[in-house]
């Protein structure tokens, strides 16, 4: 197992729609052991596979029960595919560095996907953890939470993370 580089905004493969997973294969499992392992590591909640440079339909997302051992699980290919009510709840991303910011999101939503297998599962999720799901599902689509935000606030934000870059190049 290994820990992987979490890819920044504005990296461009953050904004690649990825490519469907078509081979379950030990290389594949090797992948989700690493995410997870990177999604702890971080730590984050949920991670998908752009963020560490895949360009593939795939997550992980933290599904730890309170007081029990951490848990992750993988979904491969996920799609919503049905959807109820609204909700606000404050996001991050291990991608956009030093932004918090509310989102609206669906209350509910039903998930089809694969496991690290490929067979077809389907989930139904709710409050935090659907907007879990939402948030990465994003992902492979290029989509990031900022996108959510009005052009004023994801201006904003786009200026500061160019000053932060900035001051990074400098240090250097
Ligand atoms: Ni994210």
């Amino acid at each position: 197992m290994s820990i992987l580089k979490i890819v920044e905004y504005p990296e461009p493969i953050l904004r690649i729609k990825g490519e469907k997973v078509e081979t379950f294969d030990e290389k594949l499992r090797q992948l989700i052991e690493d995410m997870g392992e990177t999604m702890w590591d971080a730590p984050g909640i949920g991670l998908a596979a752009p963020q560490v440079a895949q360009s593939l339909q795939l997550i992980v997302v933290d599904v730890t029960e309170p007081g029990e051992e951490k848990t992750f699980m993988a979904l491969v290919n996920p799609v919503i595919v049905a959807h109820e009510g609204m909700q606000v709840d404050e996001e991050g991303c291990l991608s956009v560095p030093e932004l918090t910011a509310k989102v609206d999101r669906y209350k509910k939503i039903t998930v089809d996907y694969q496991d690290e297998q490929g067979n077809p599962k389907q989930l139904i999720a709710e409050d935090r953890f659907a907007v879990v799901l939402q948030h990465e599902i994003d992902h492979l689509n290029g989509i990031l939470f900022i996108d959510h935000l009005s052009p004023l606030k994801r201006n904003l934000y786009k200026k500061k993370r160019k000053r932060m870059l900035l001051e990074a190049g400098q240090e250097n």
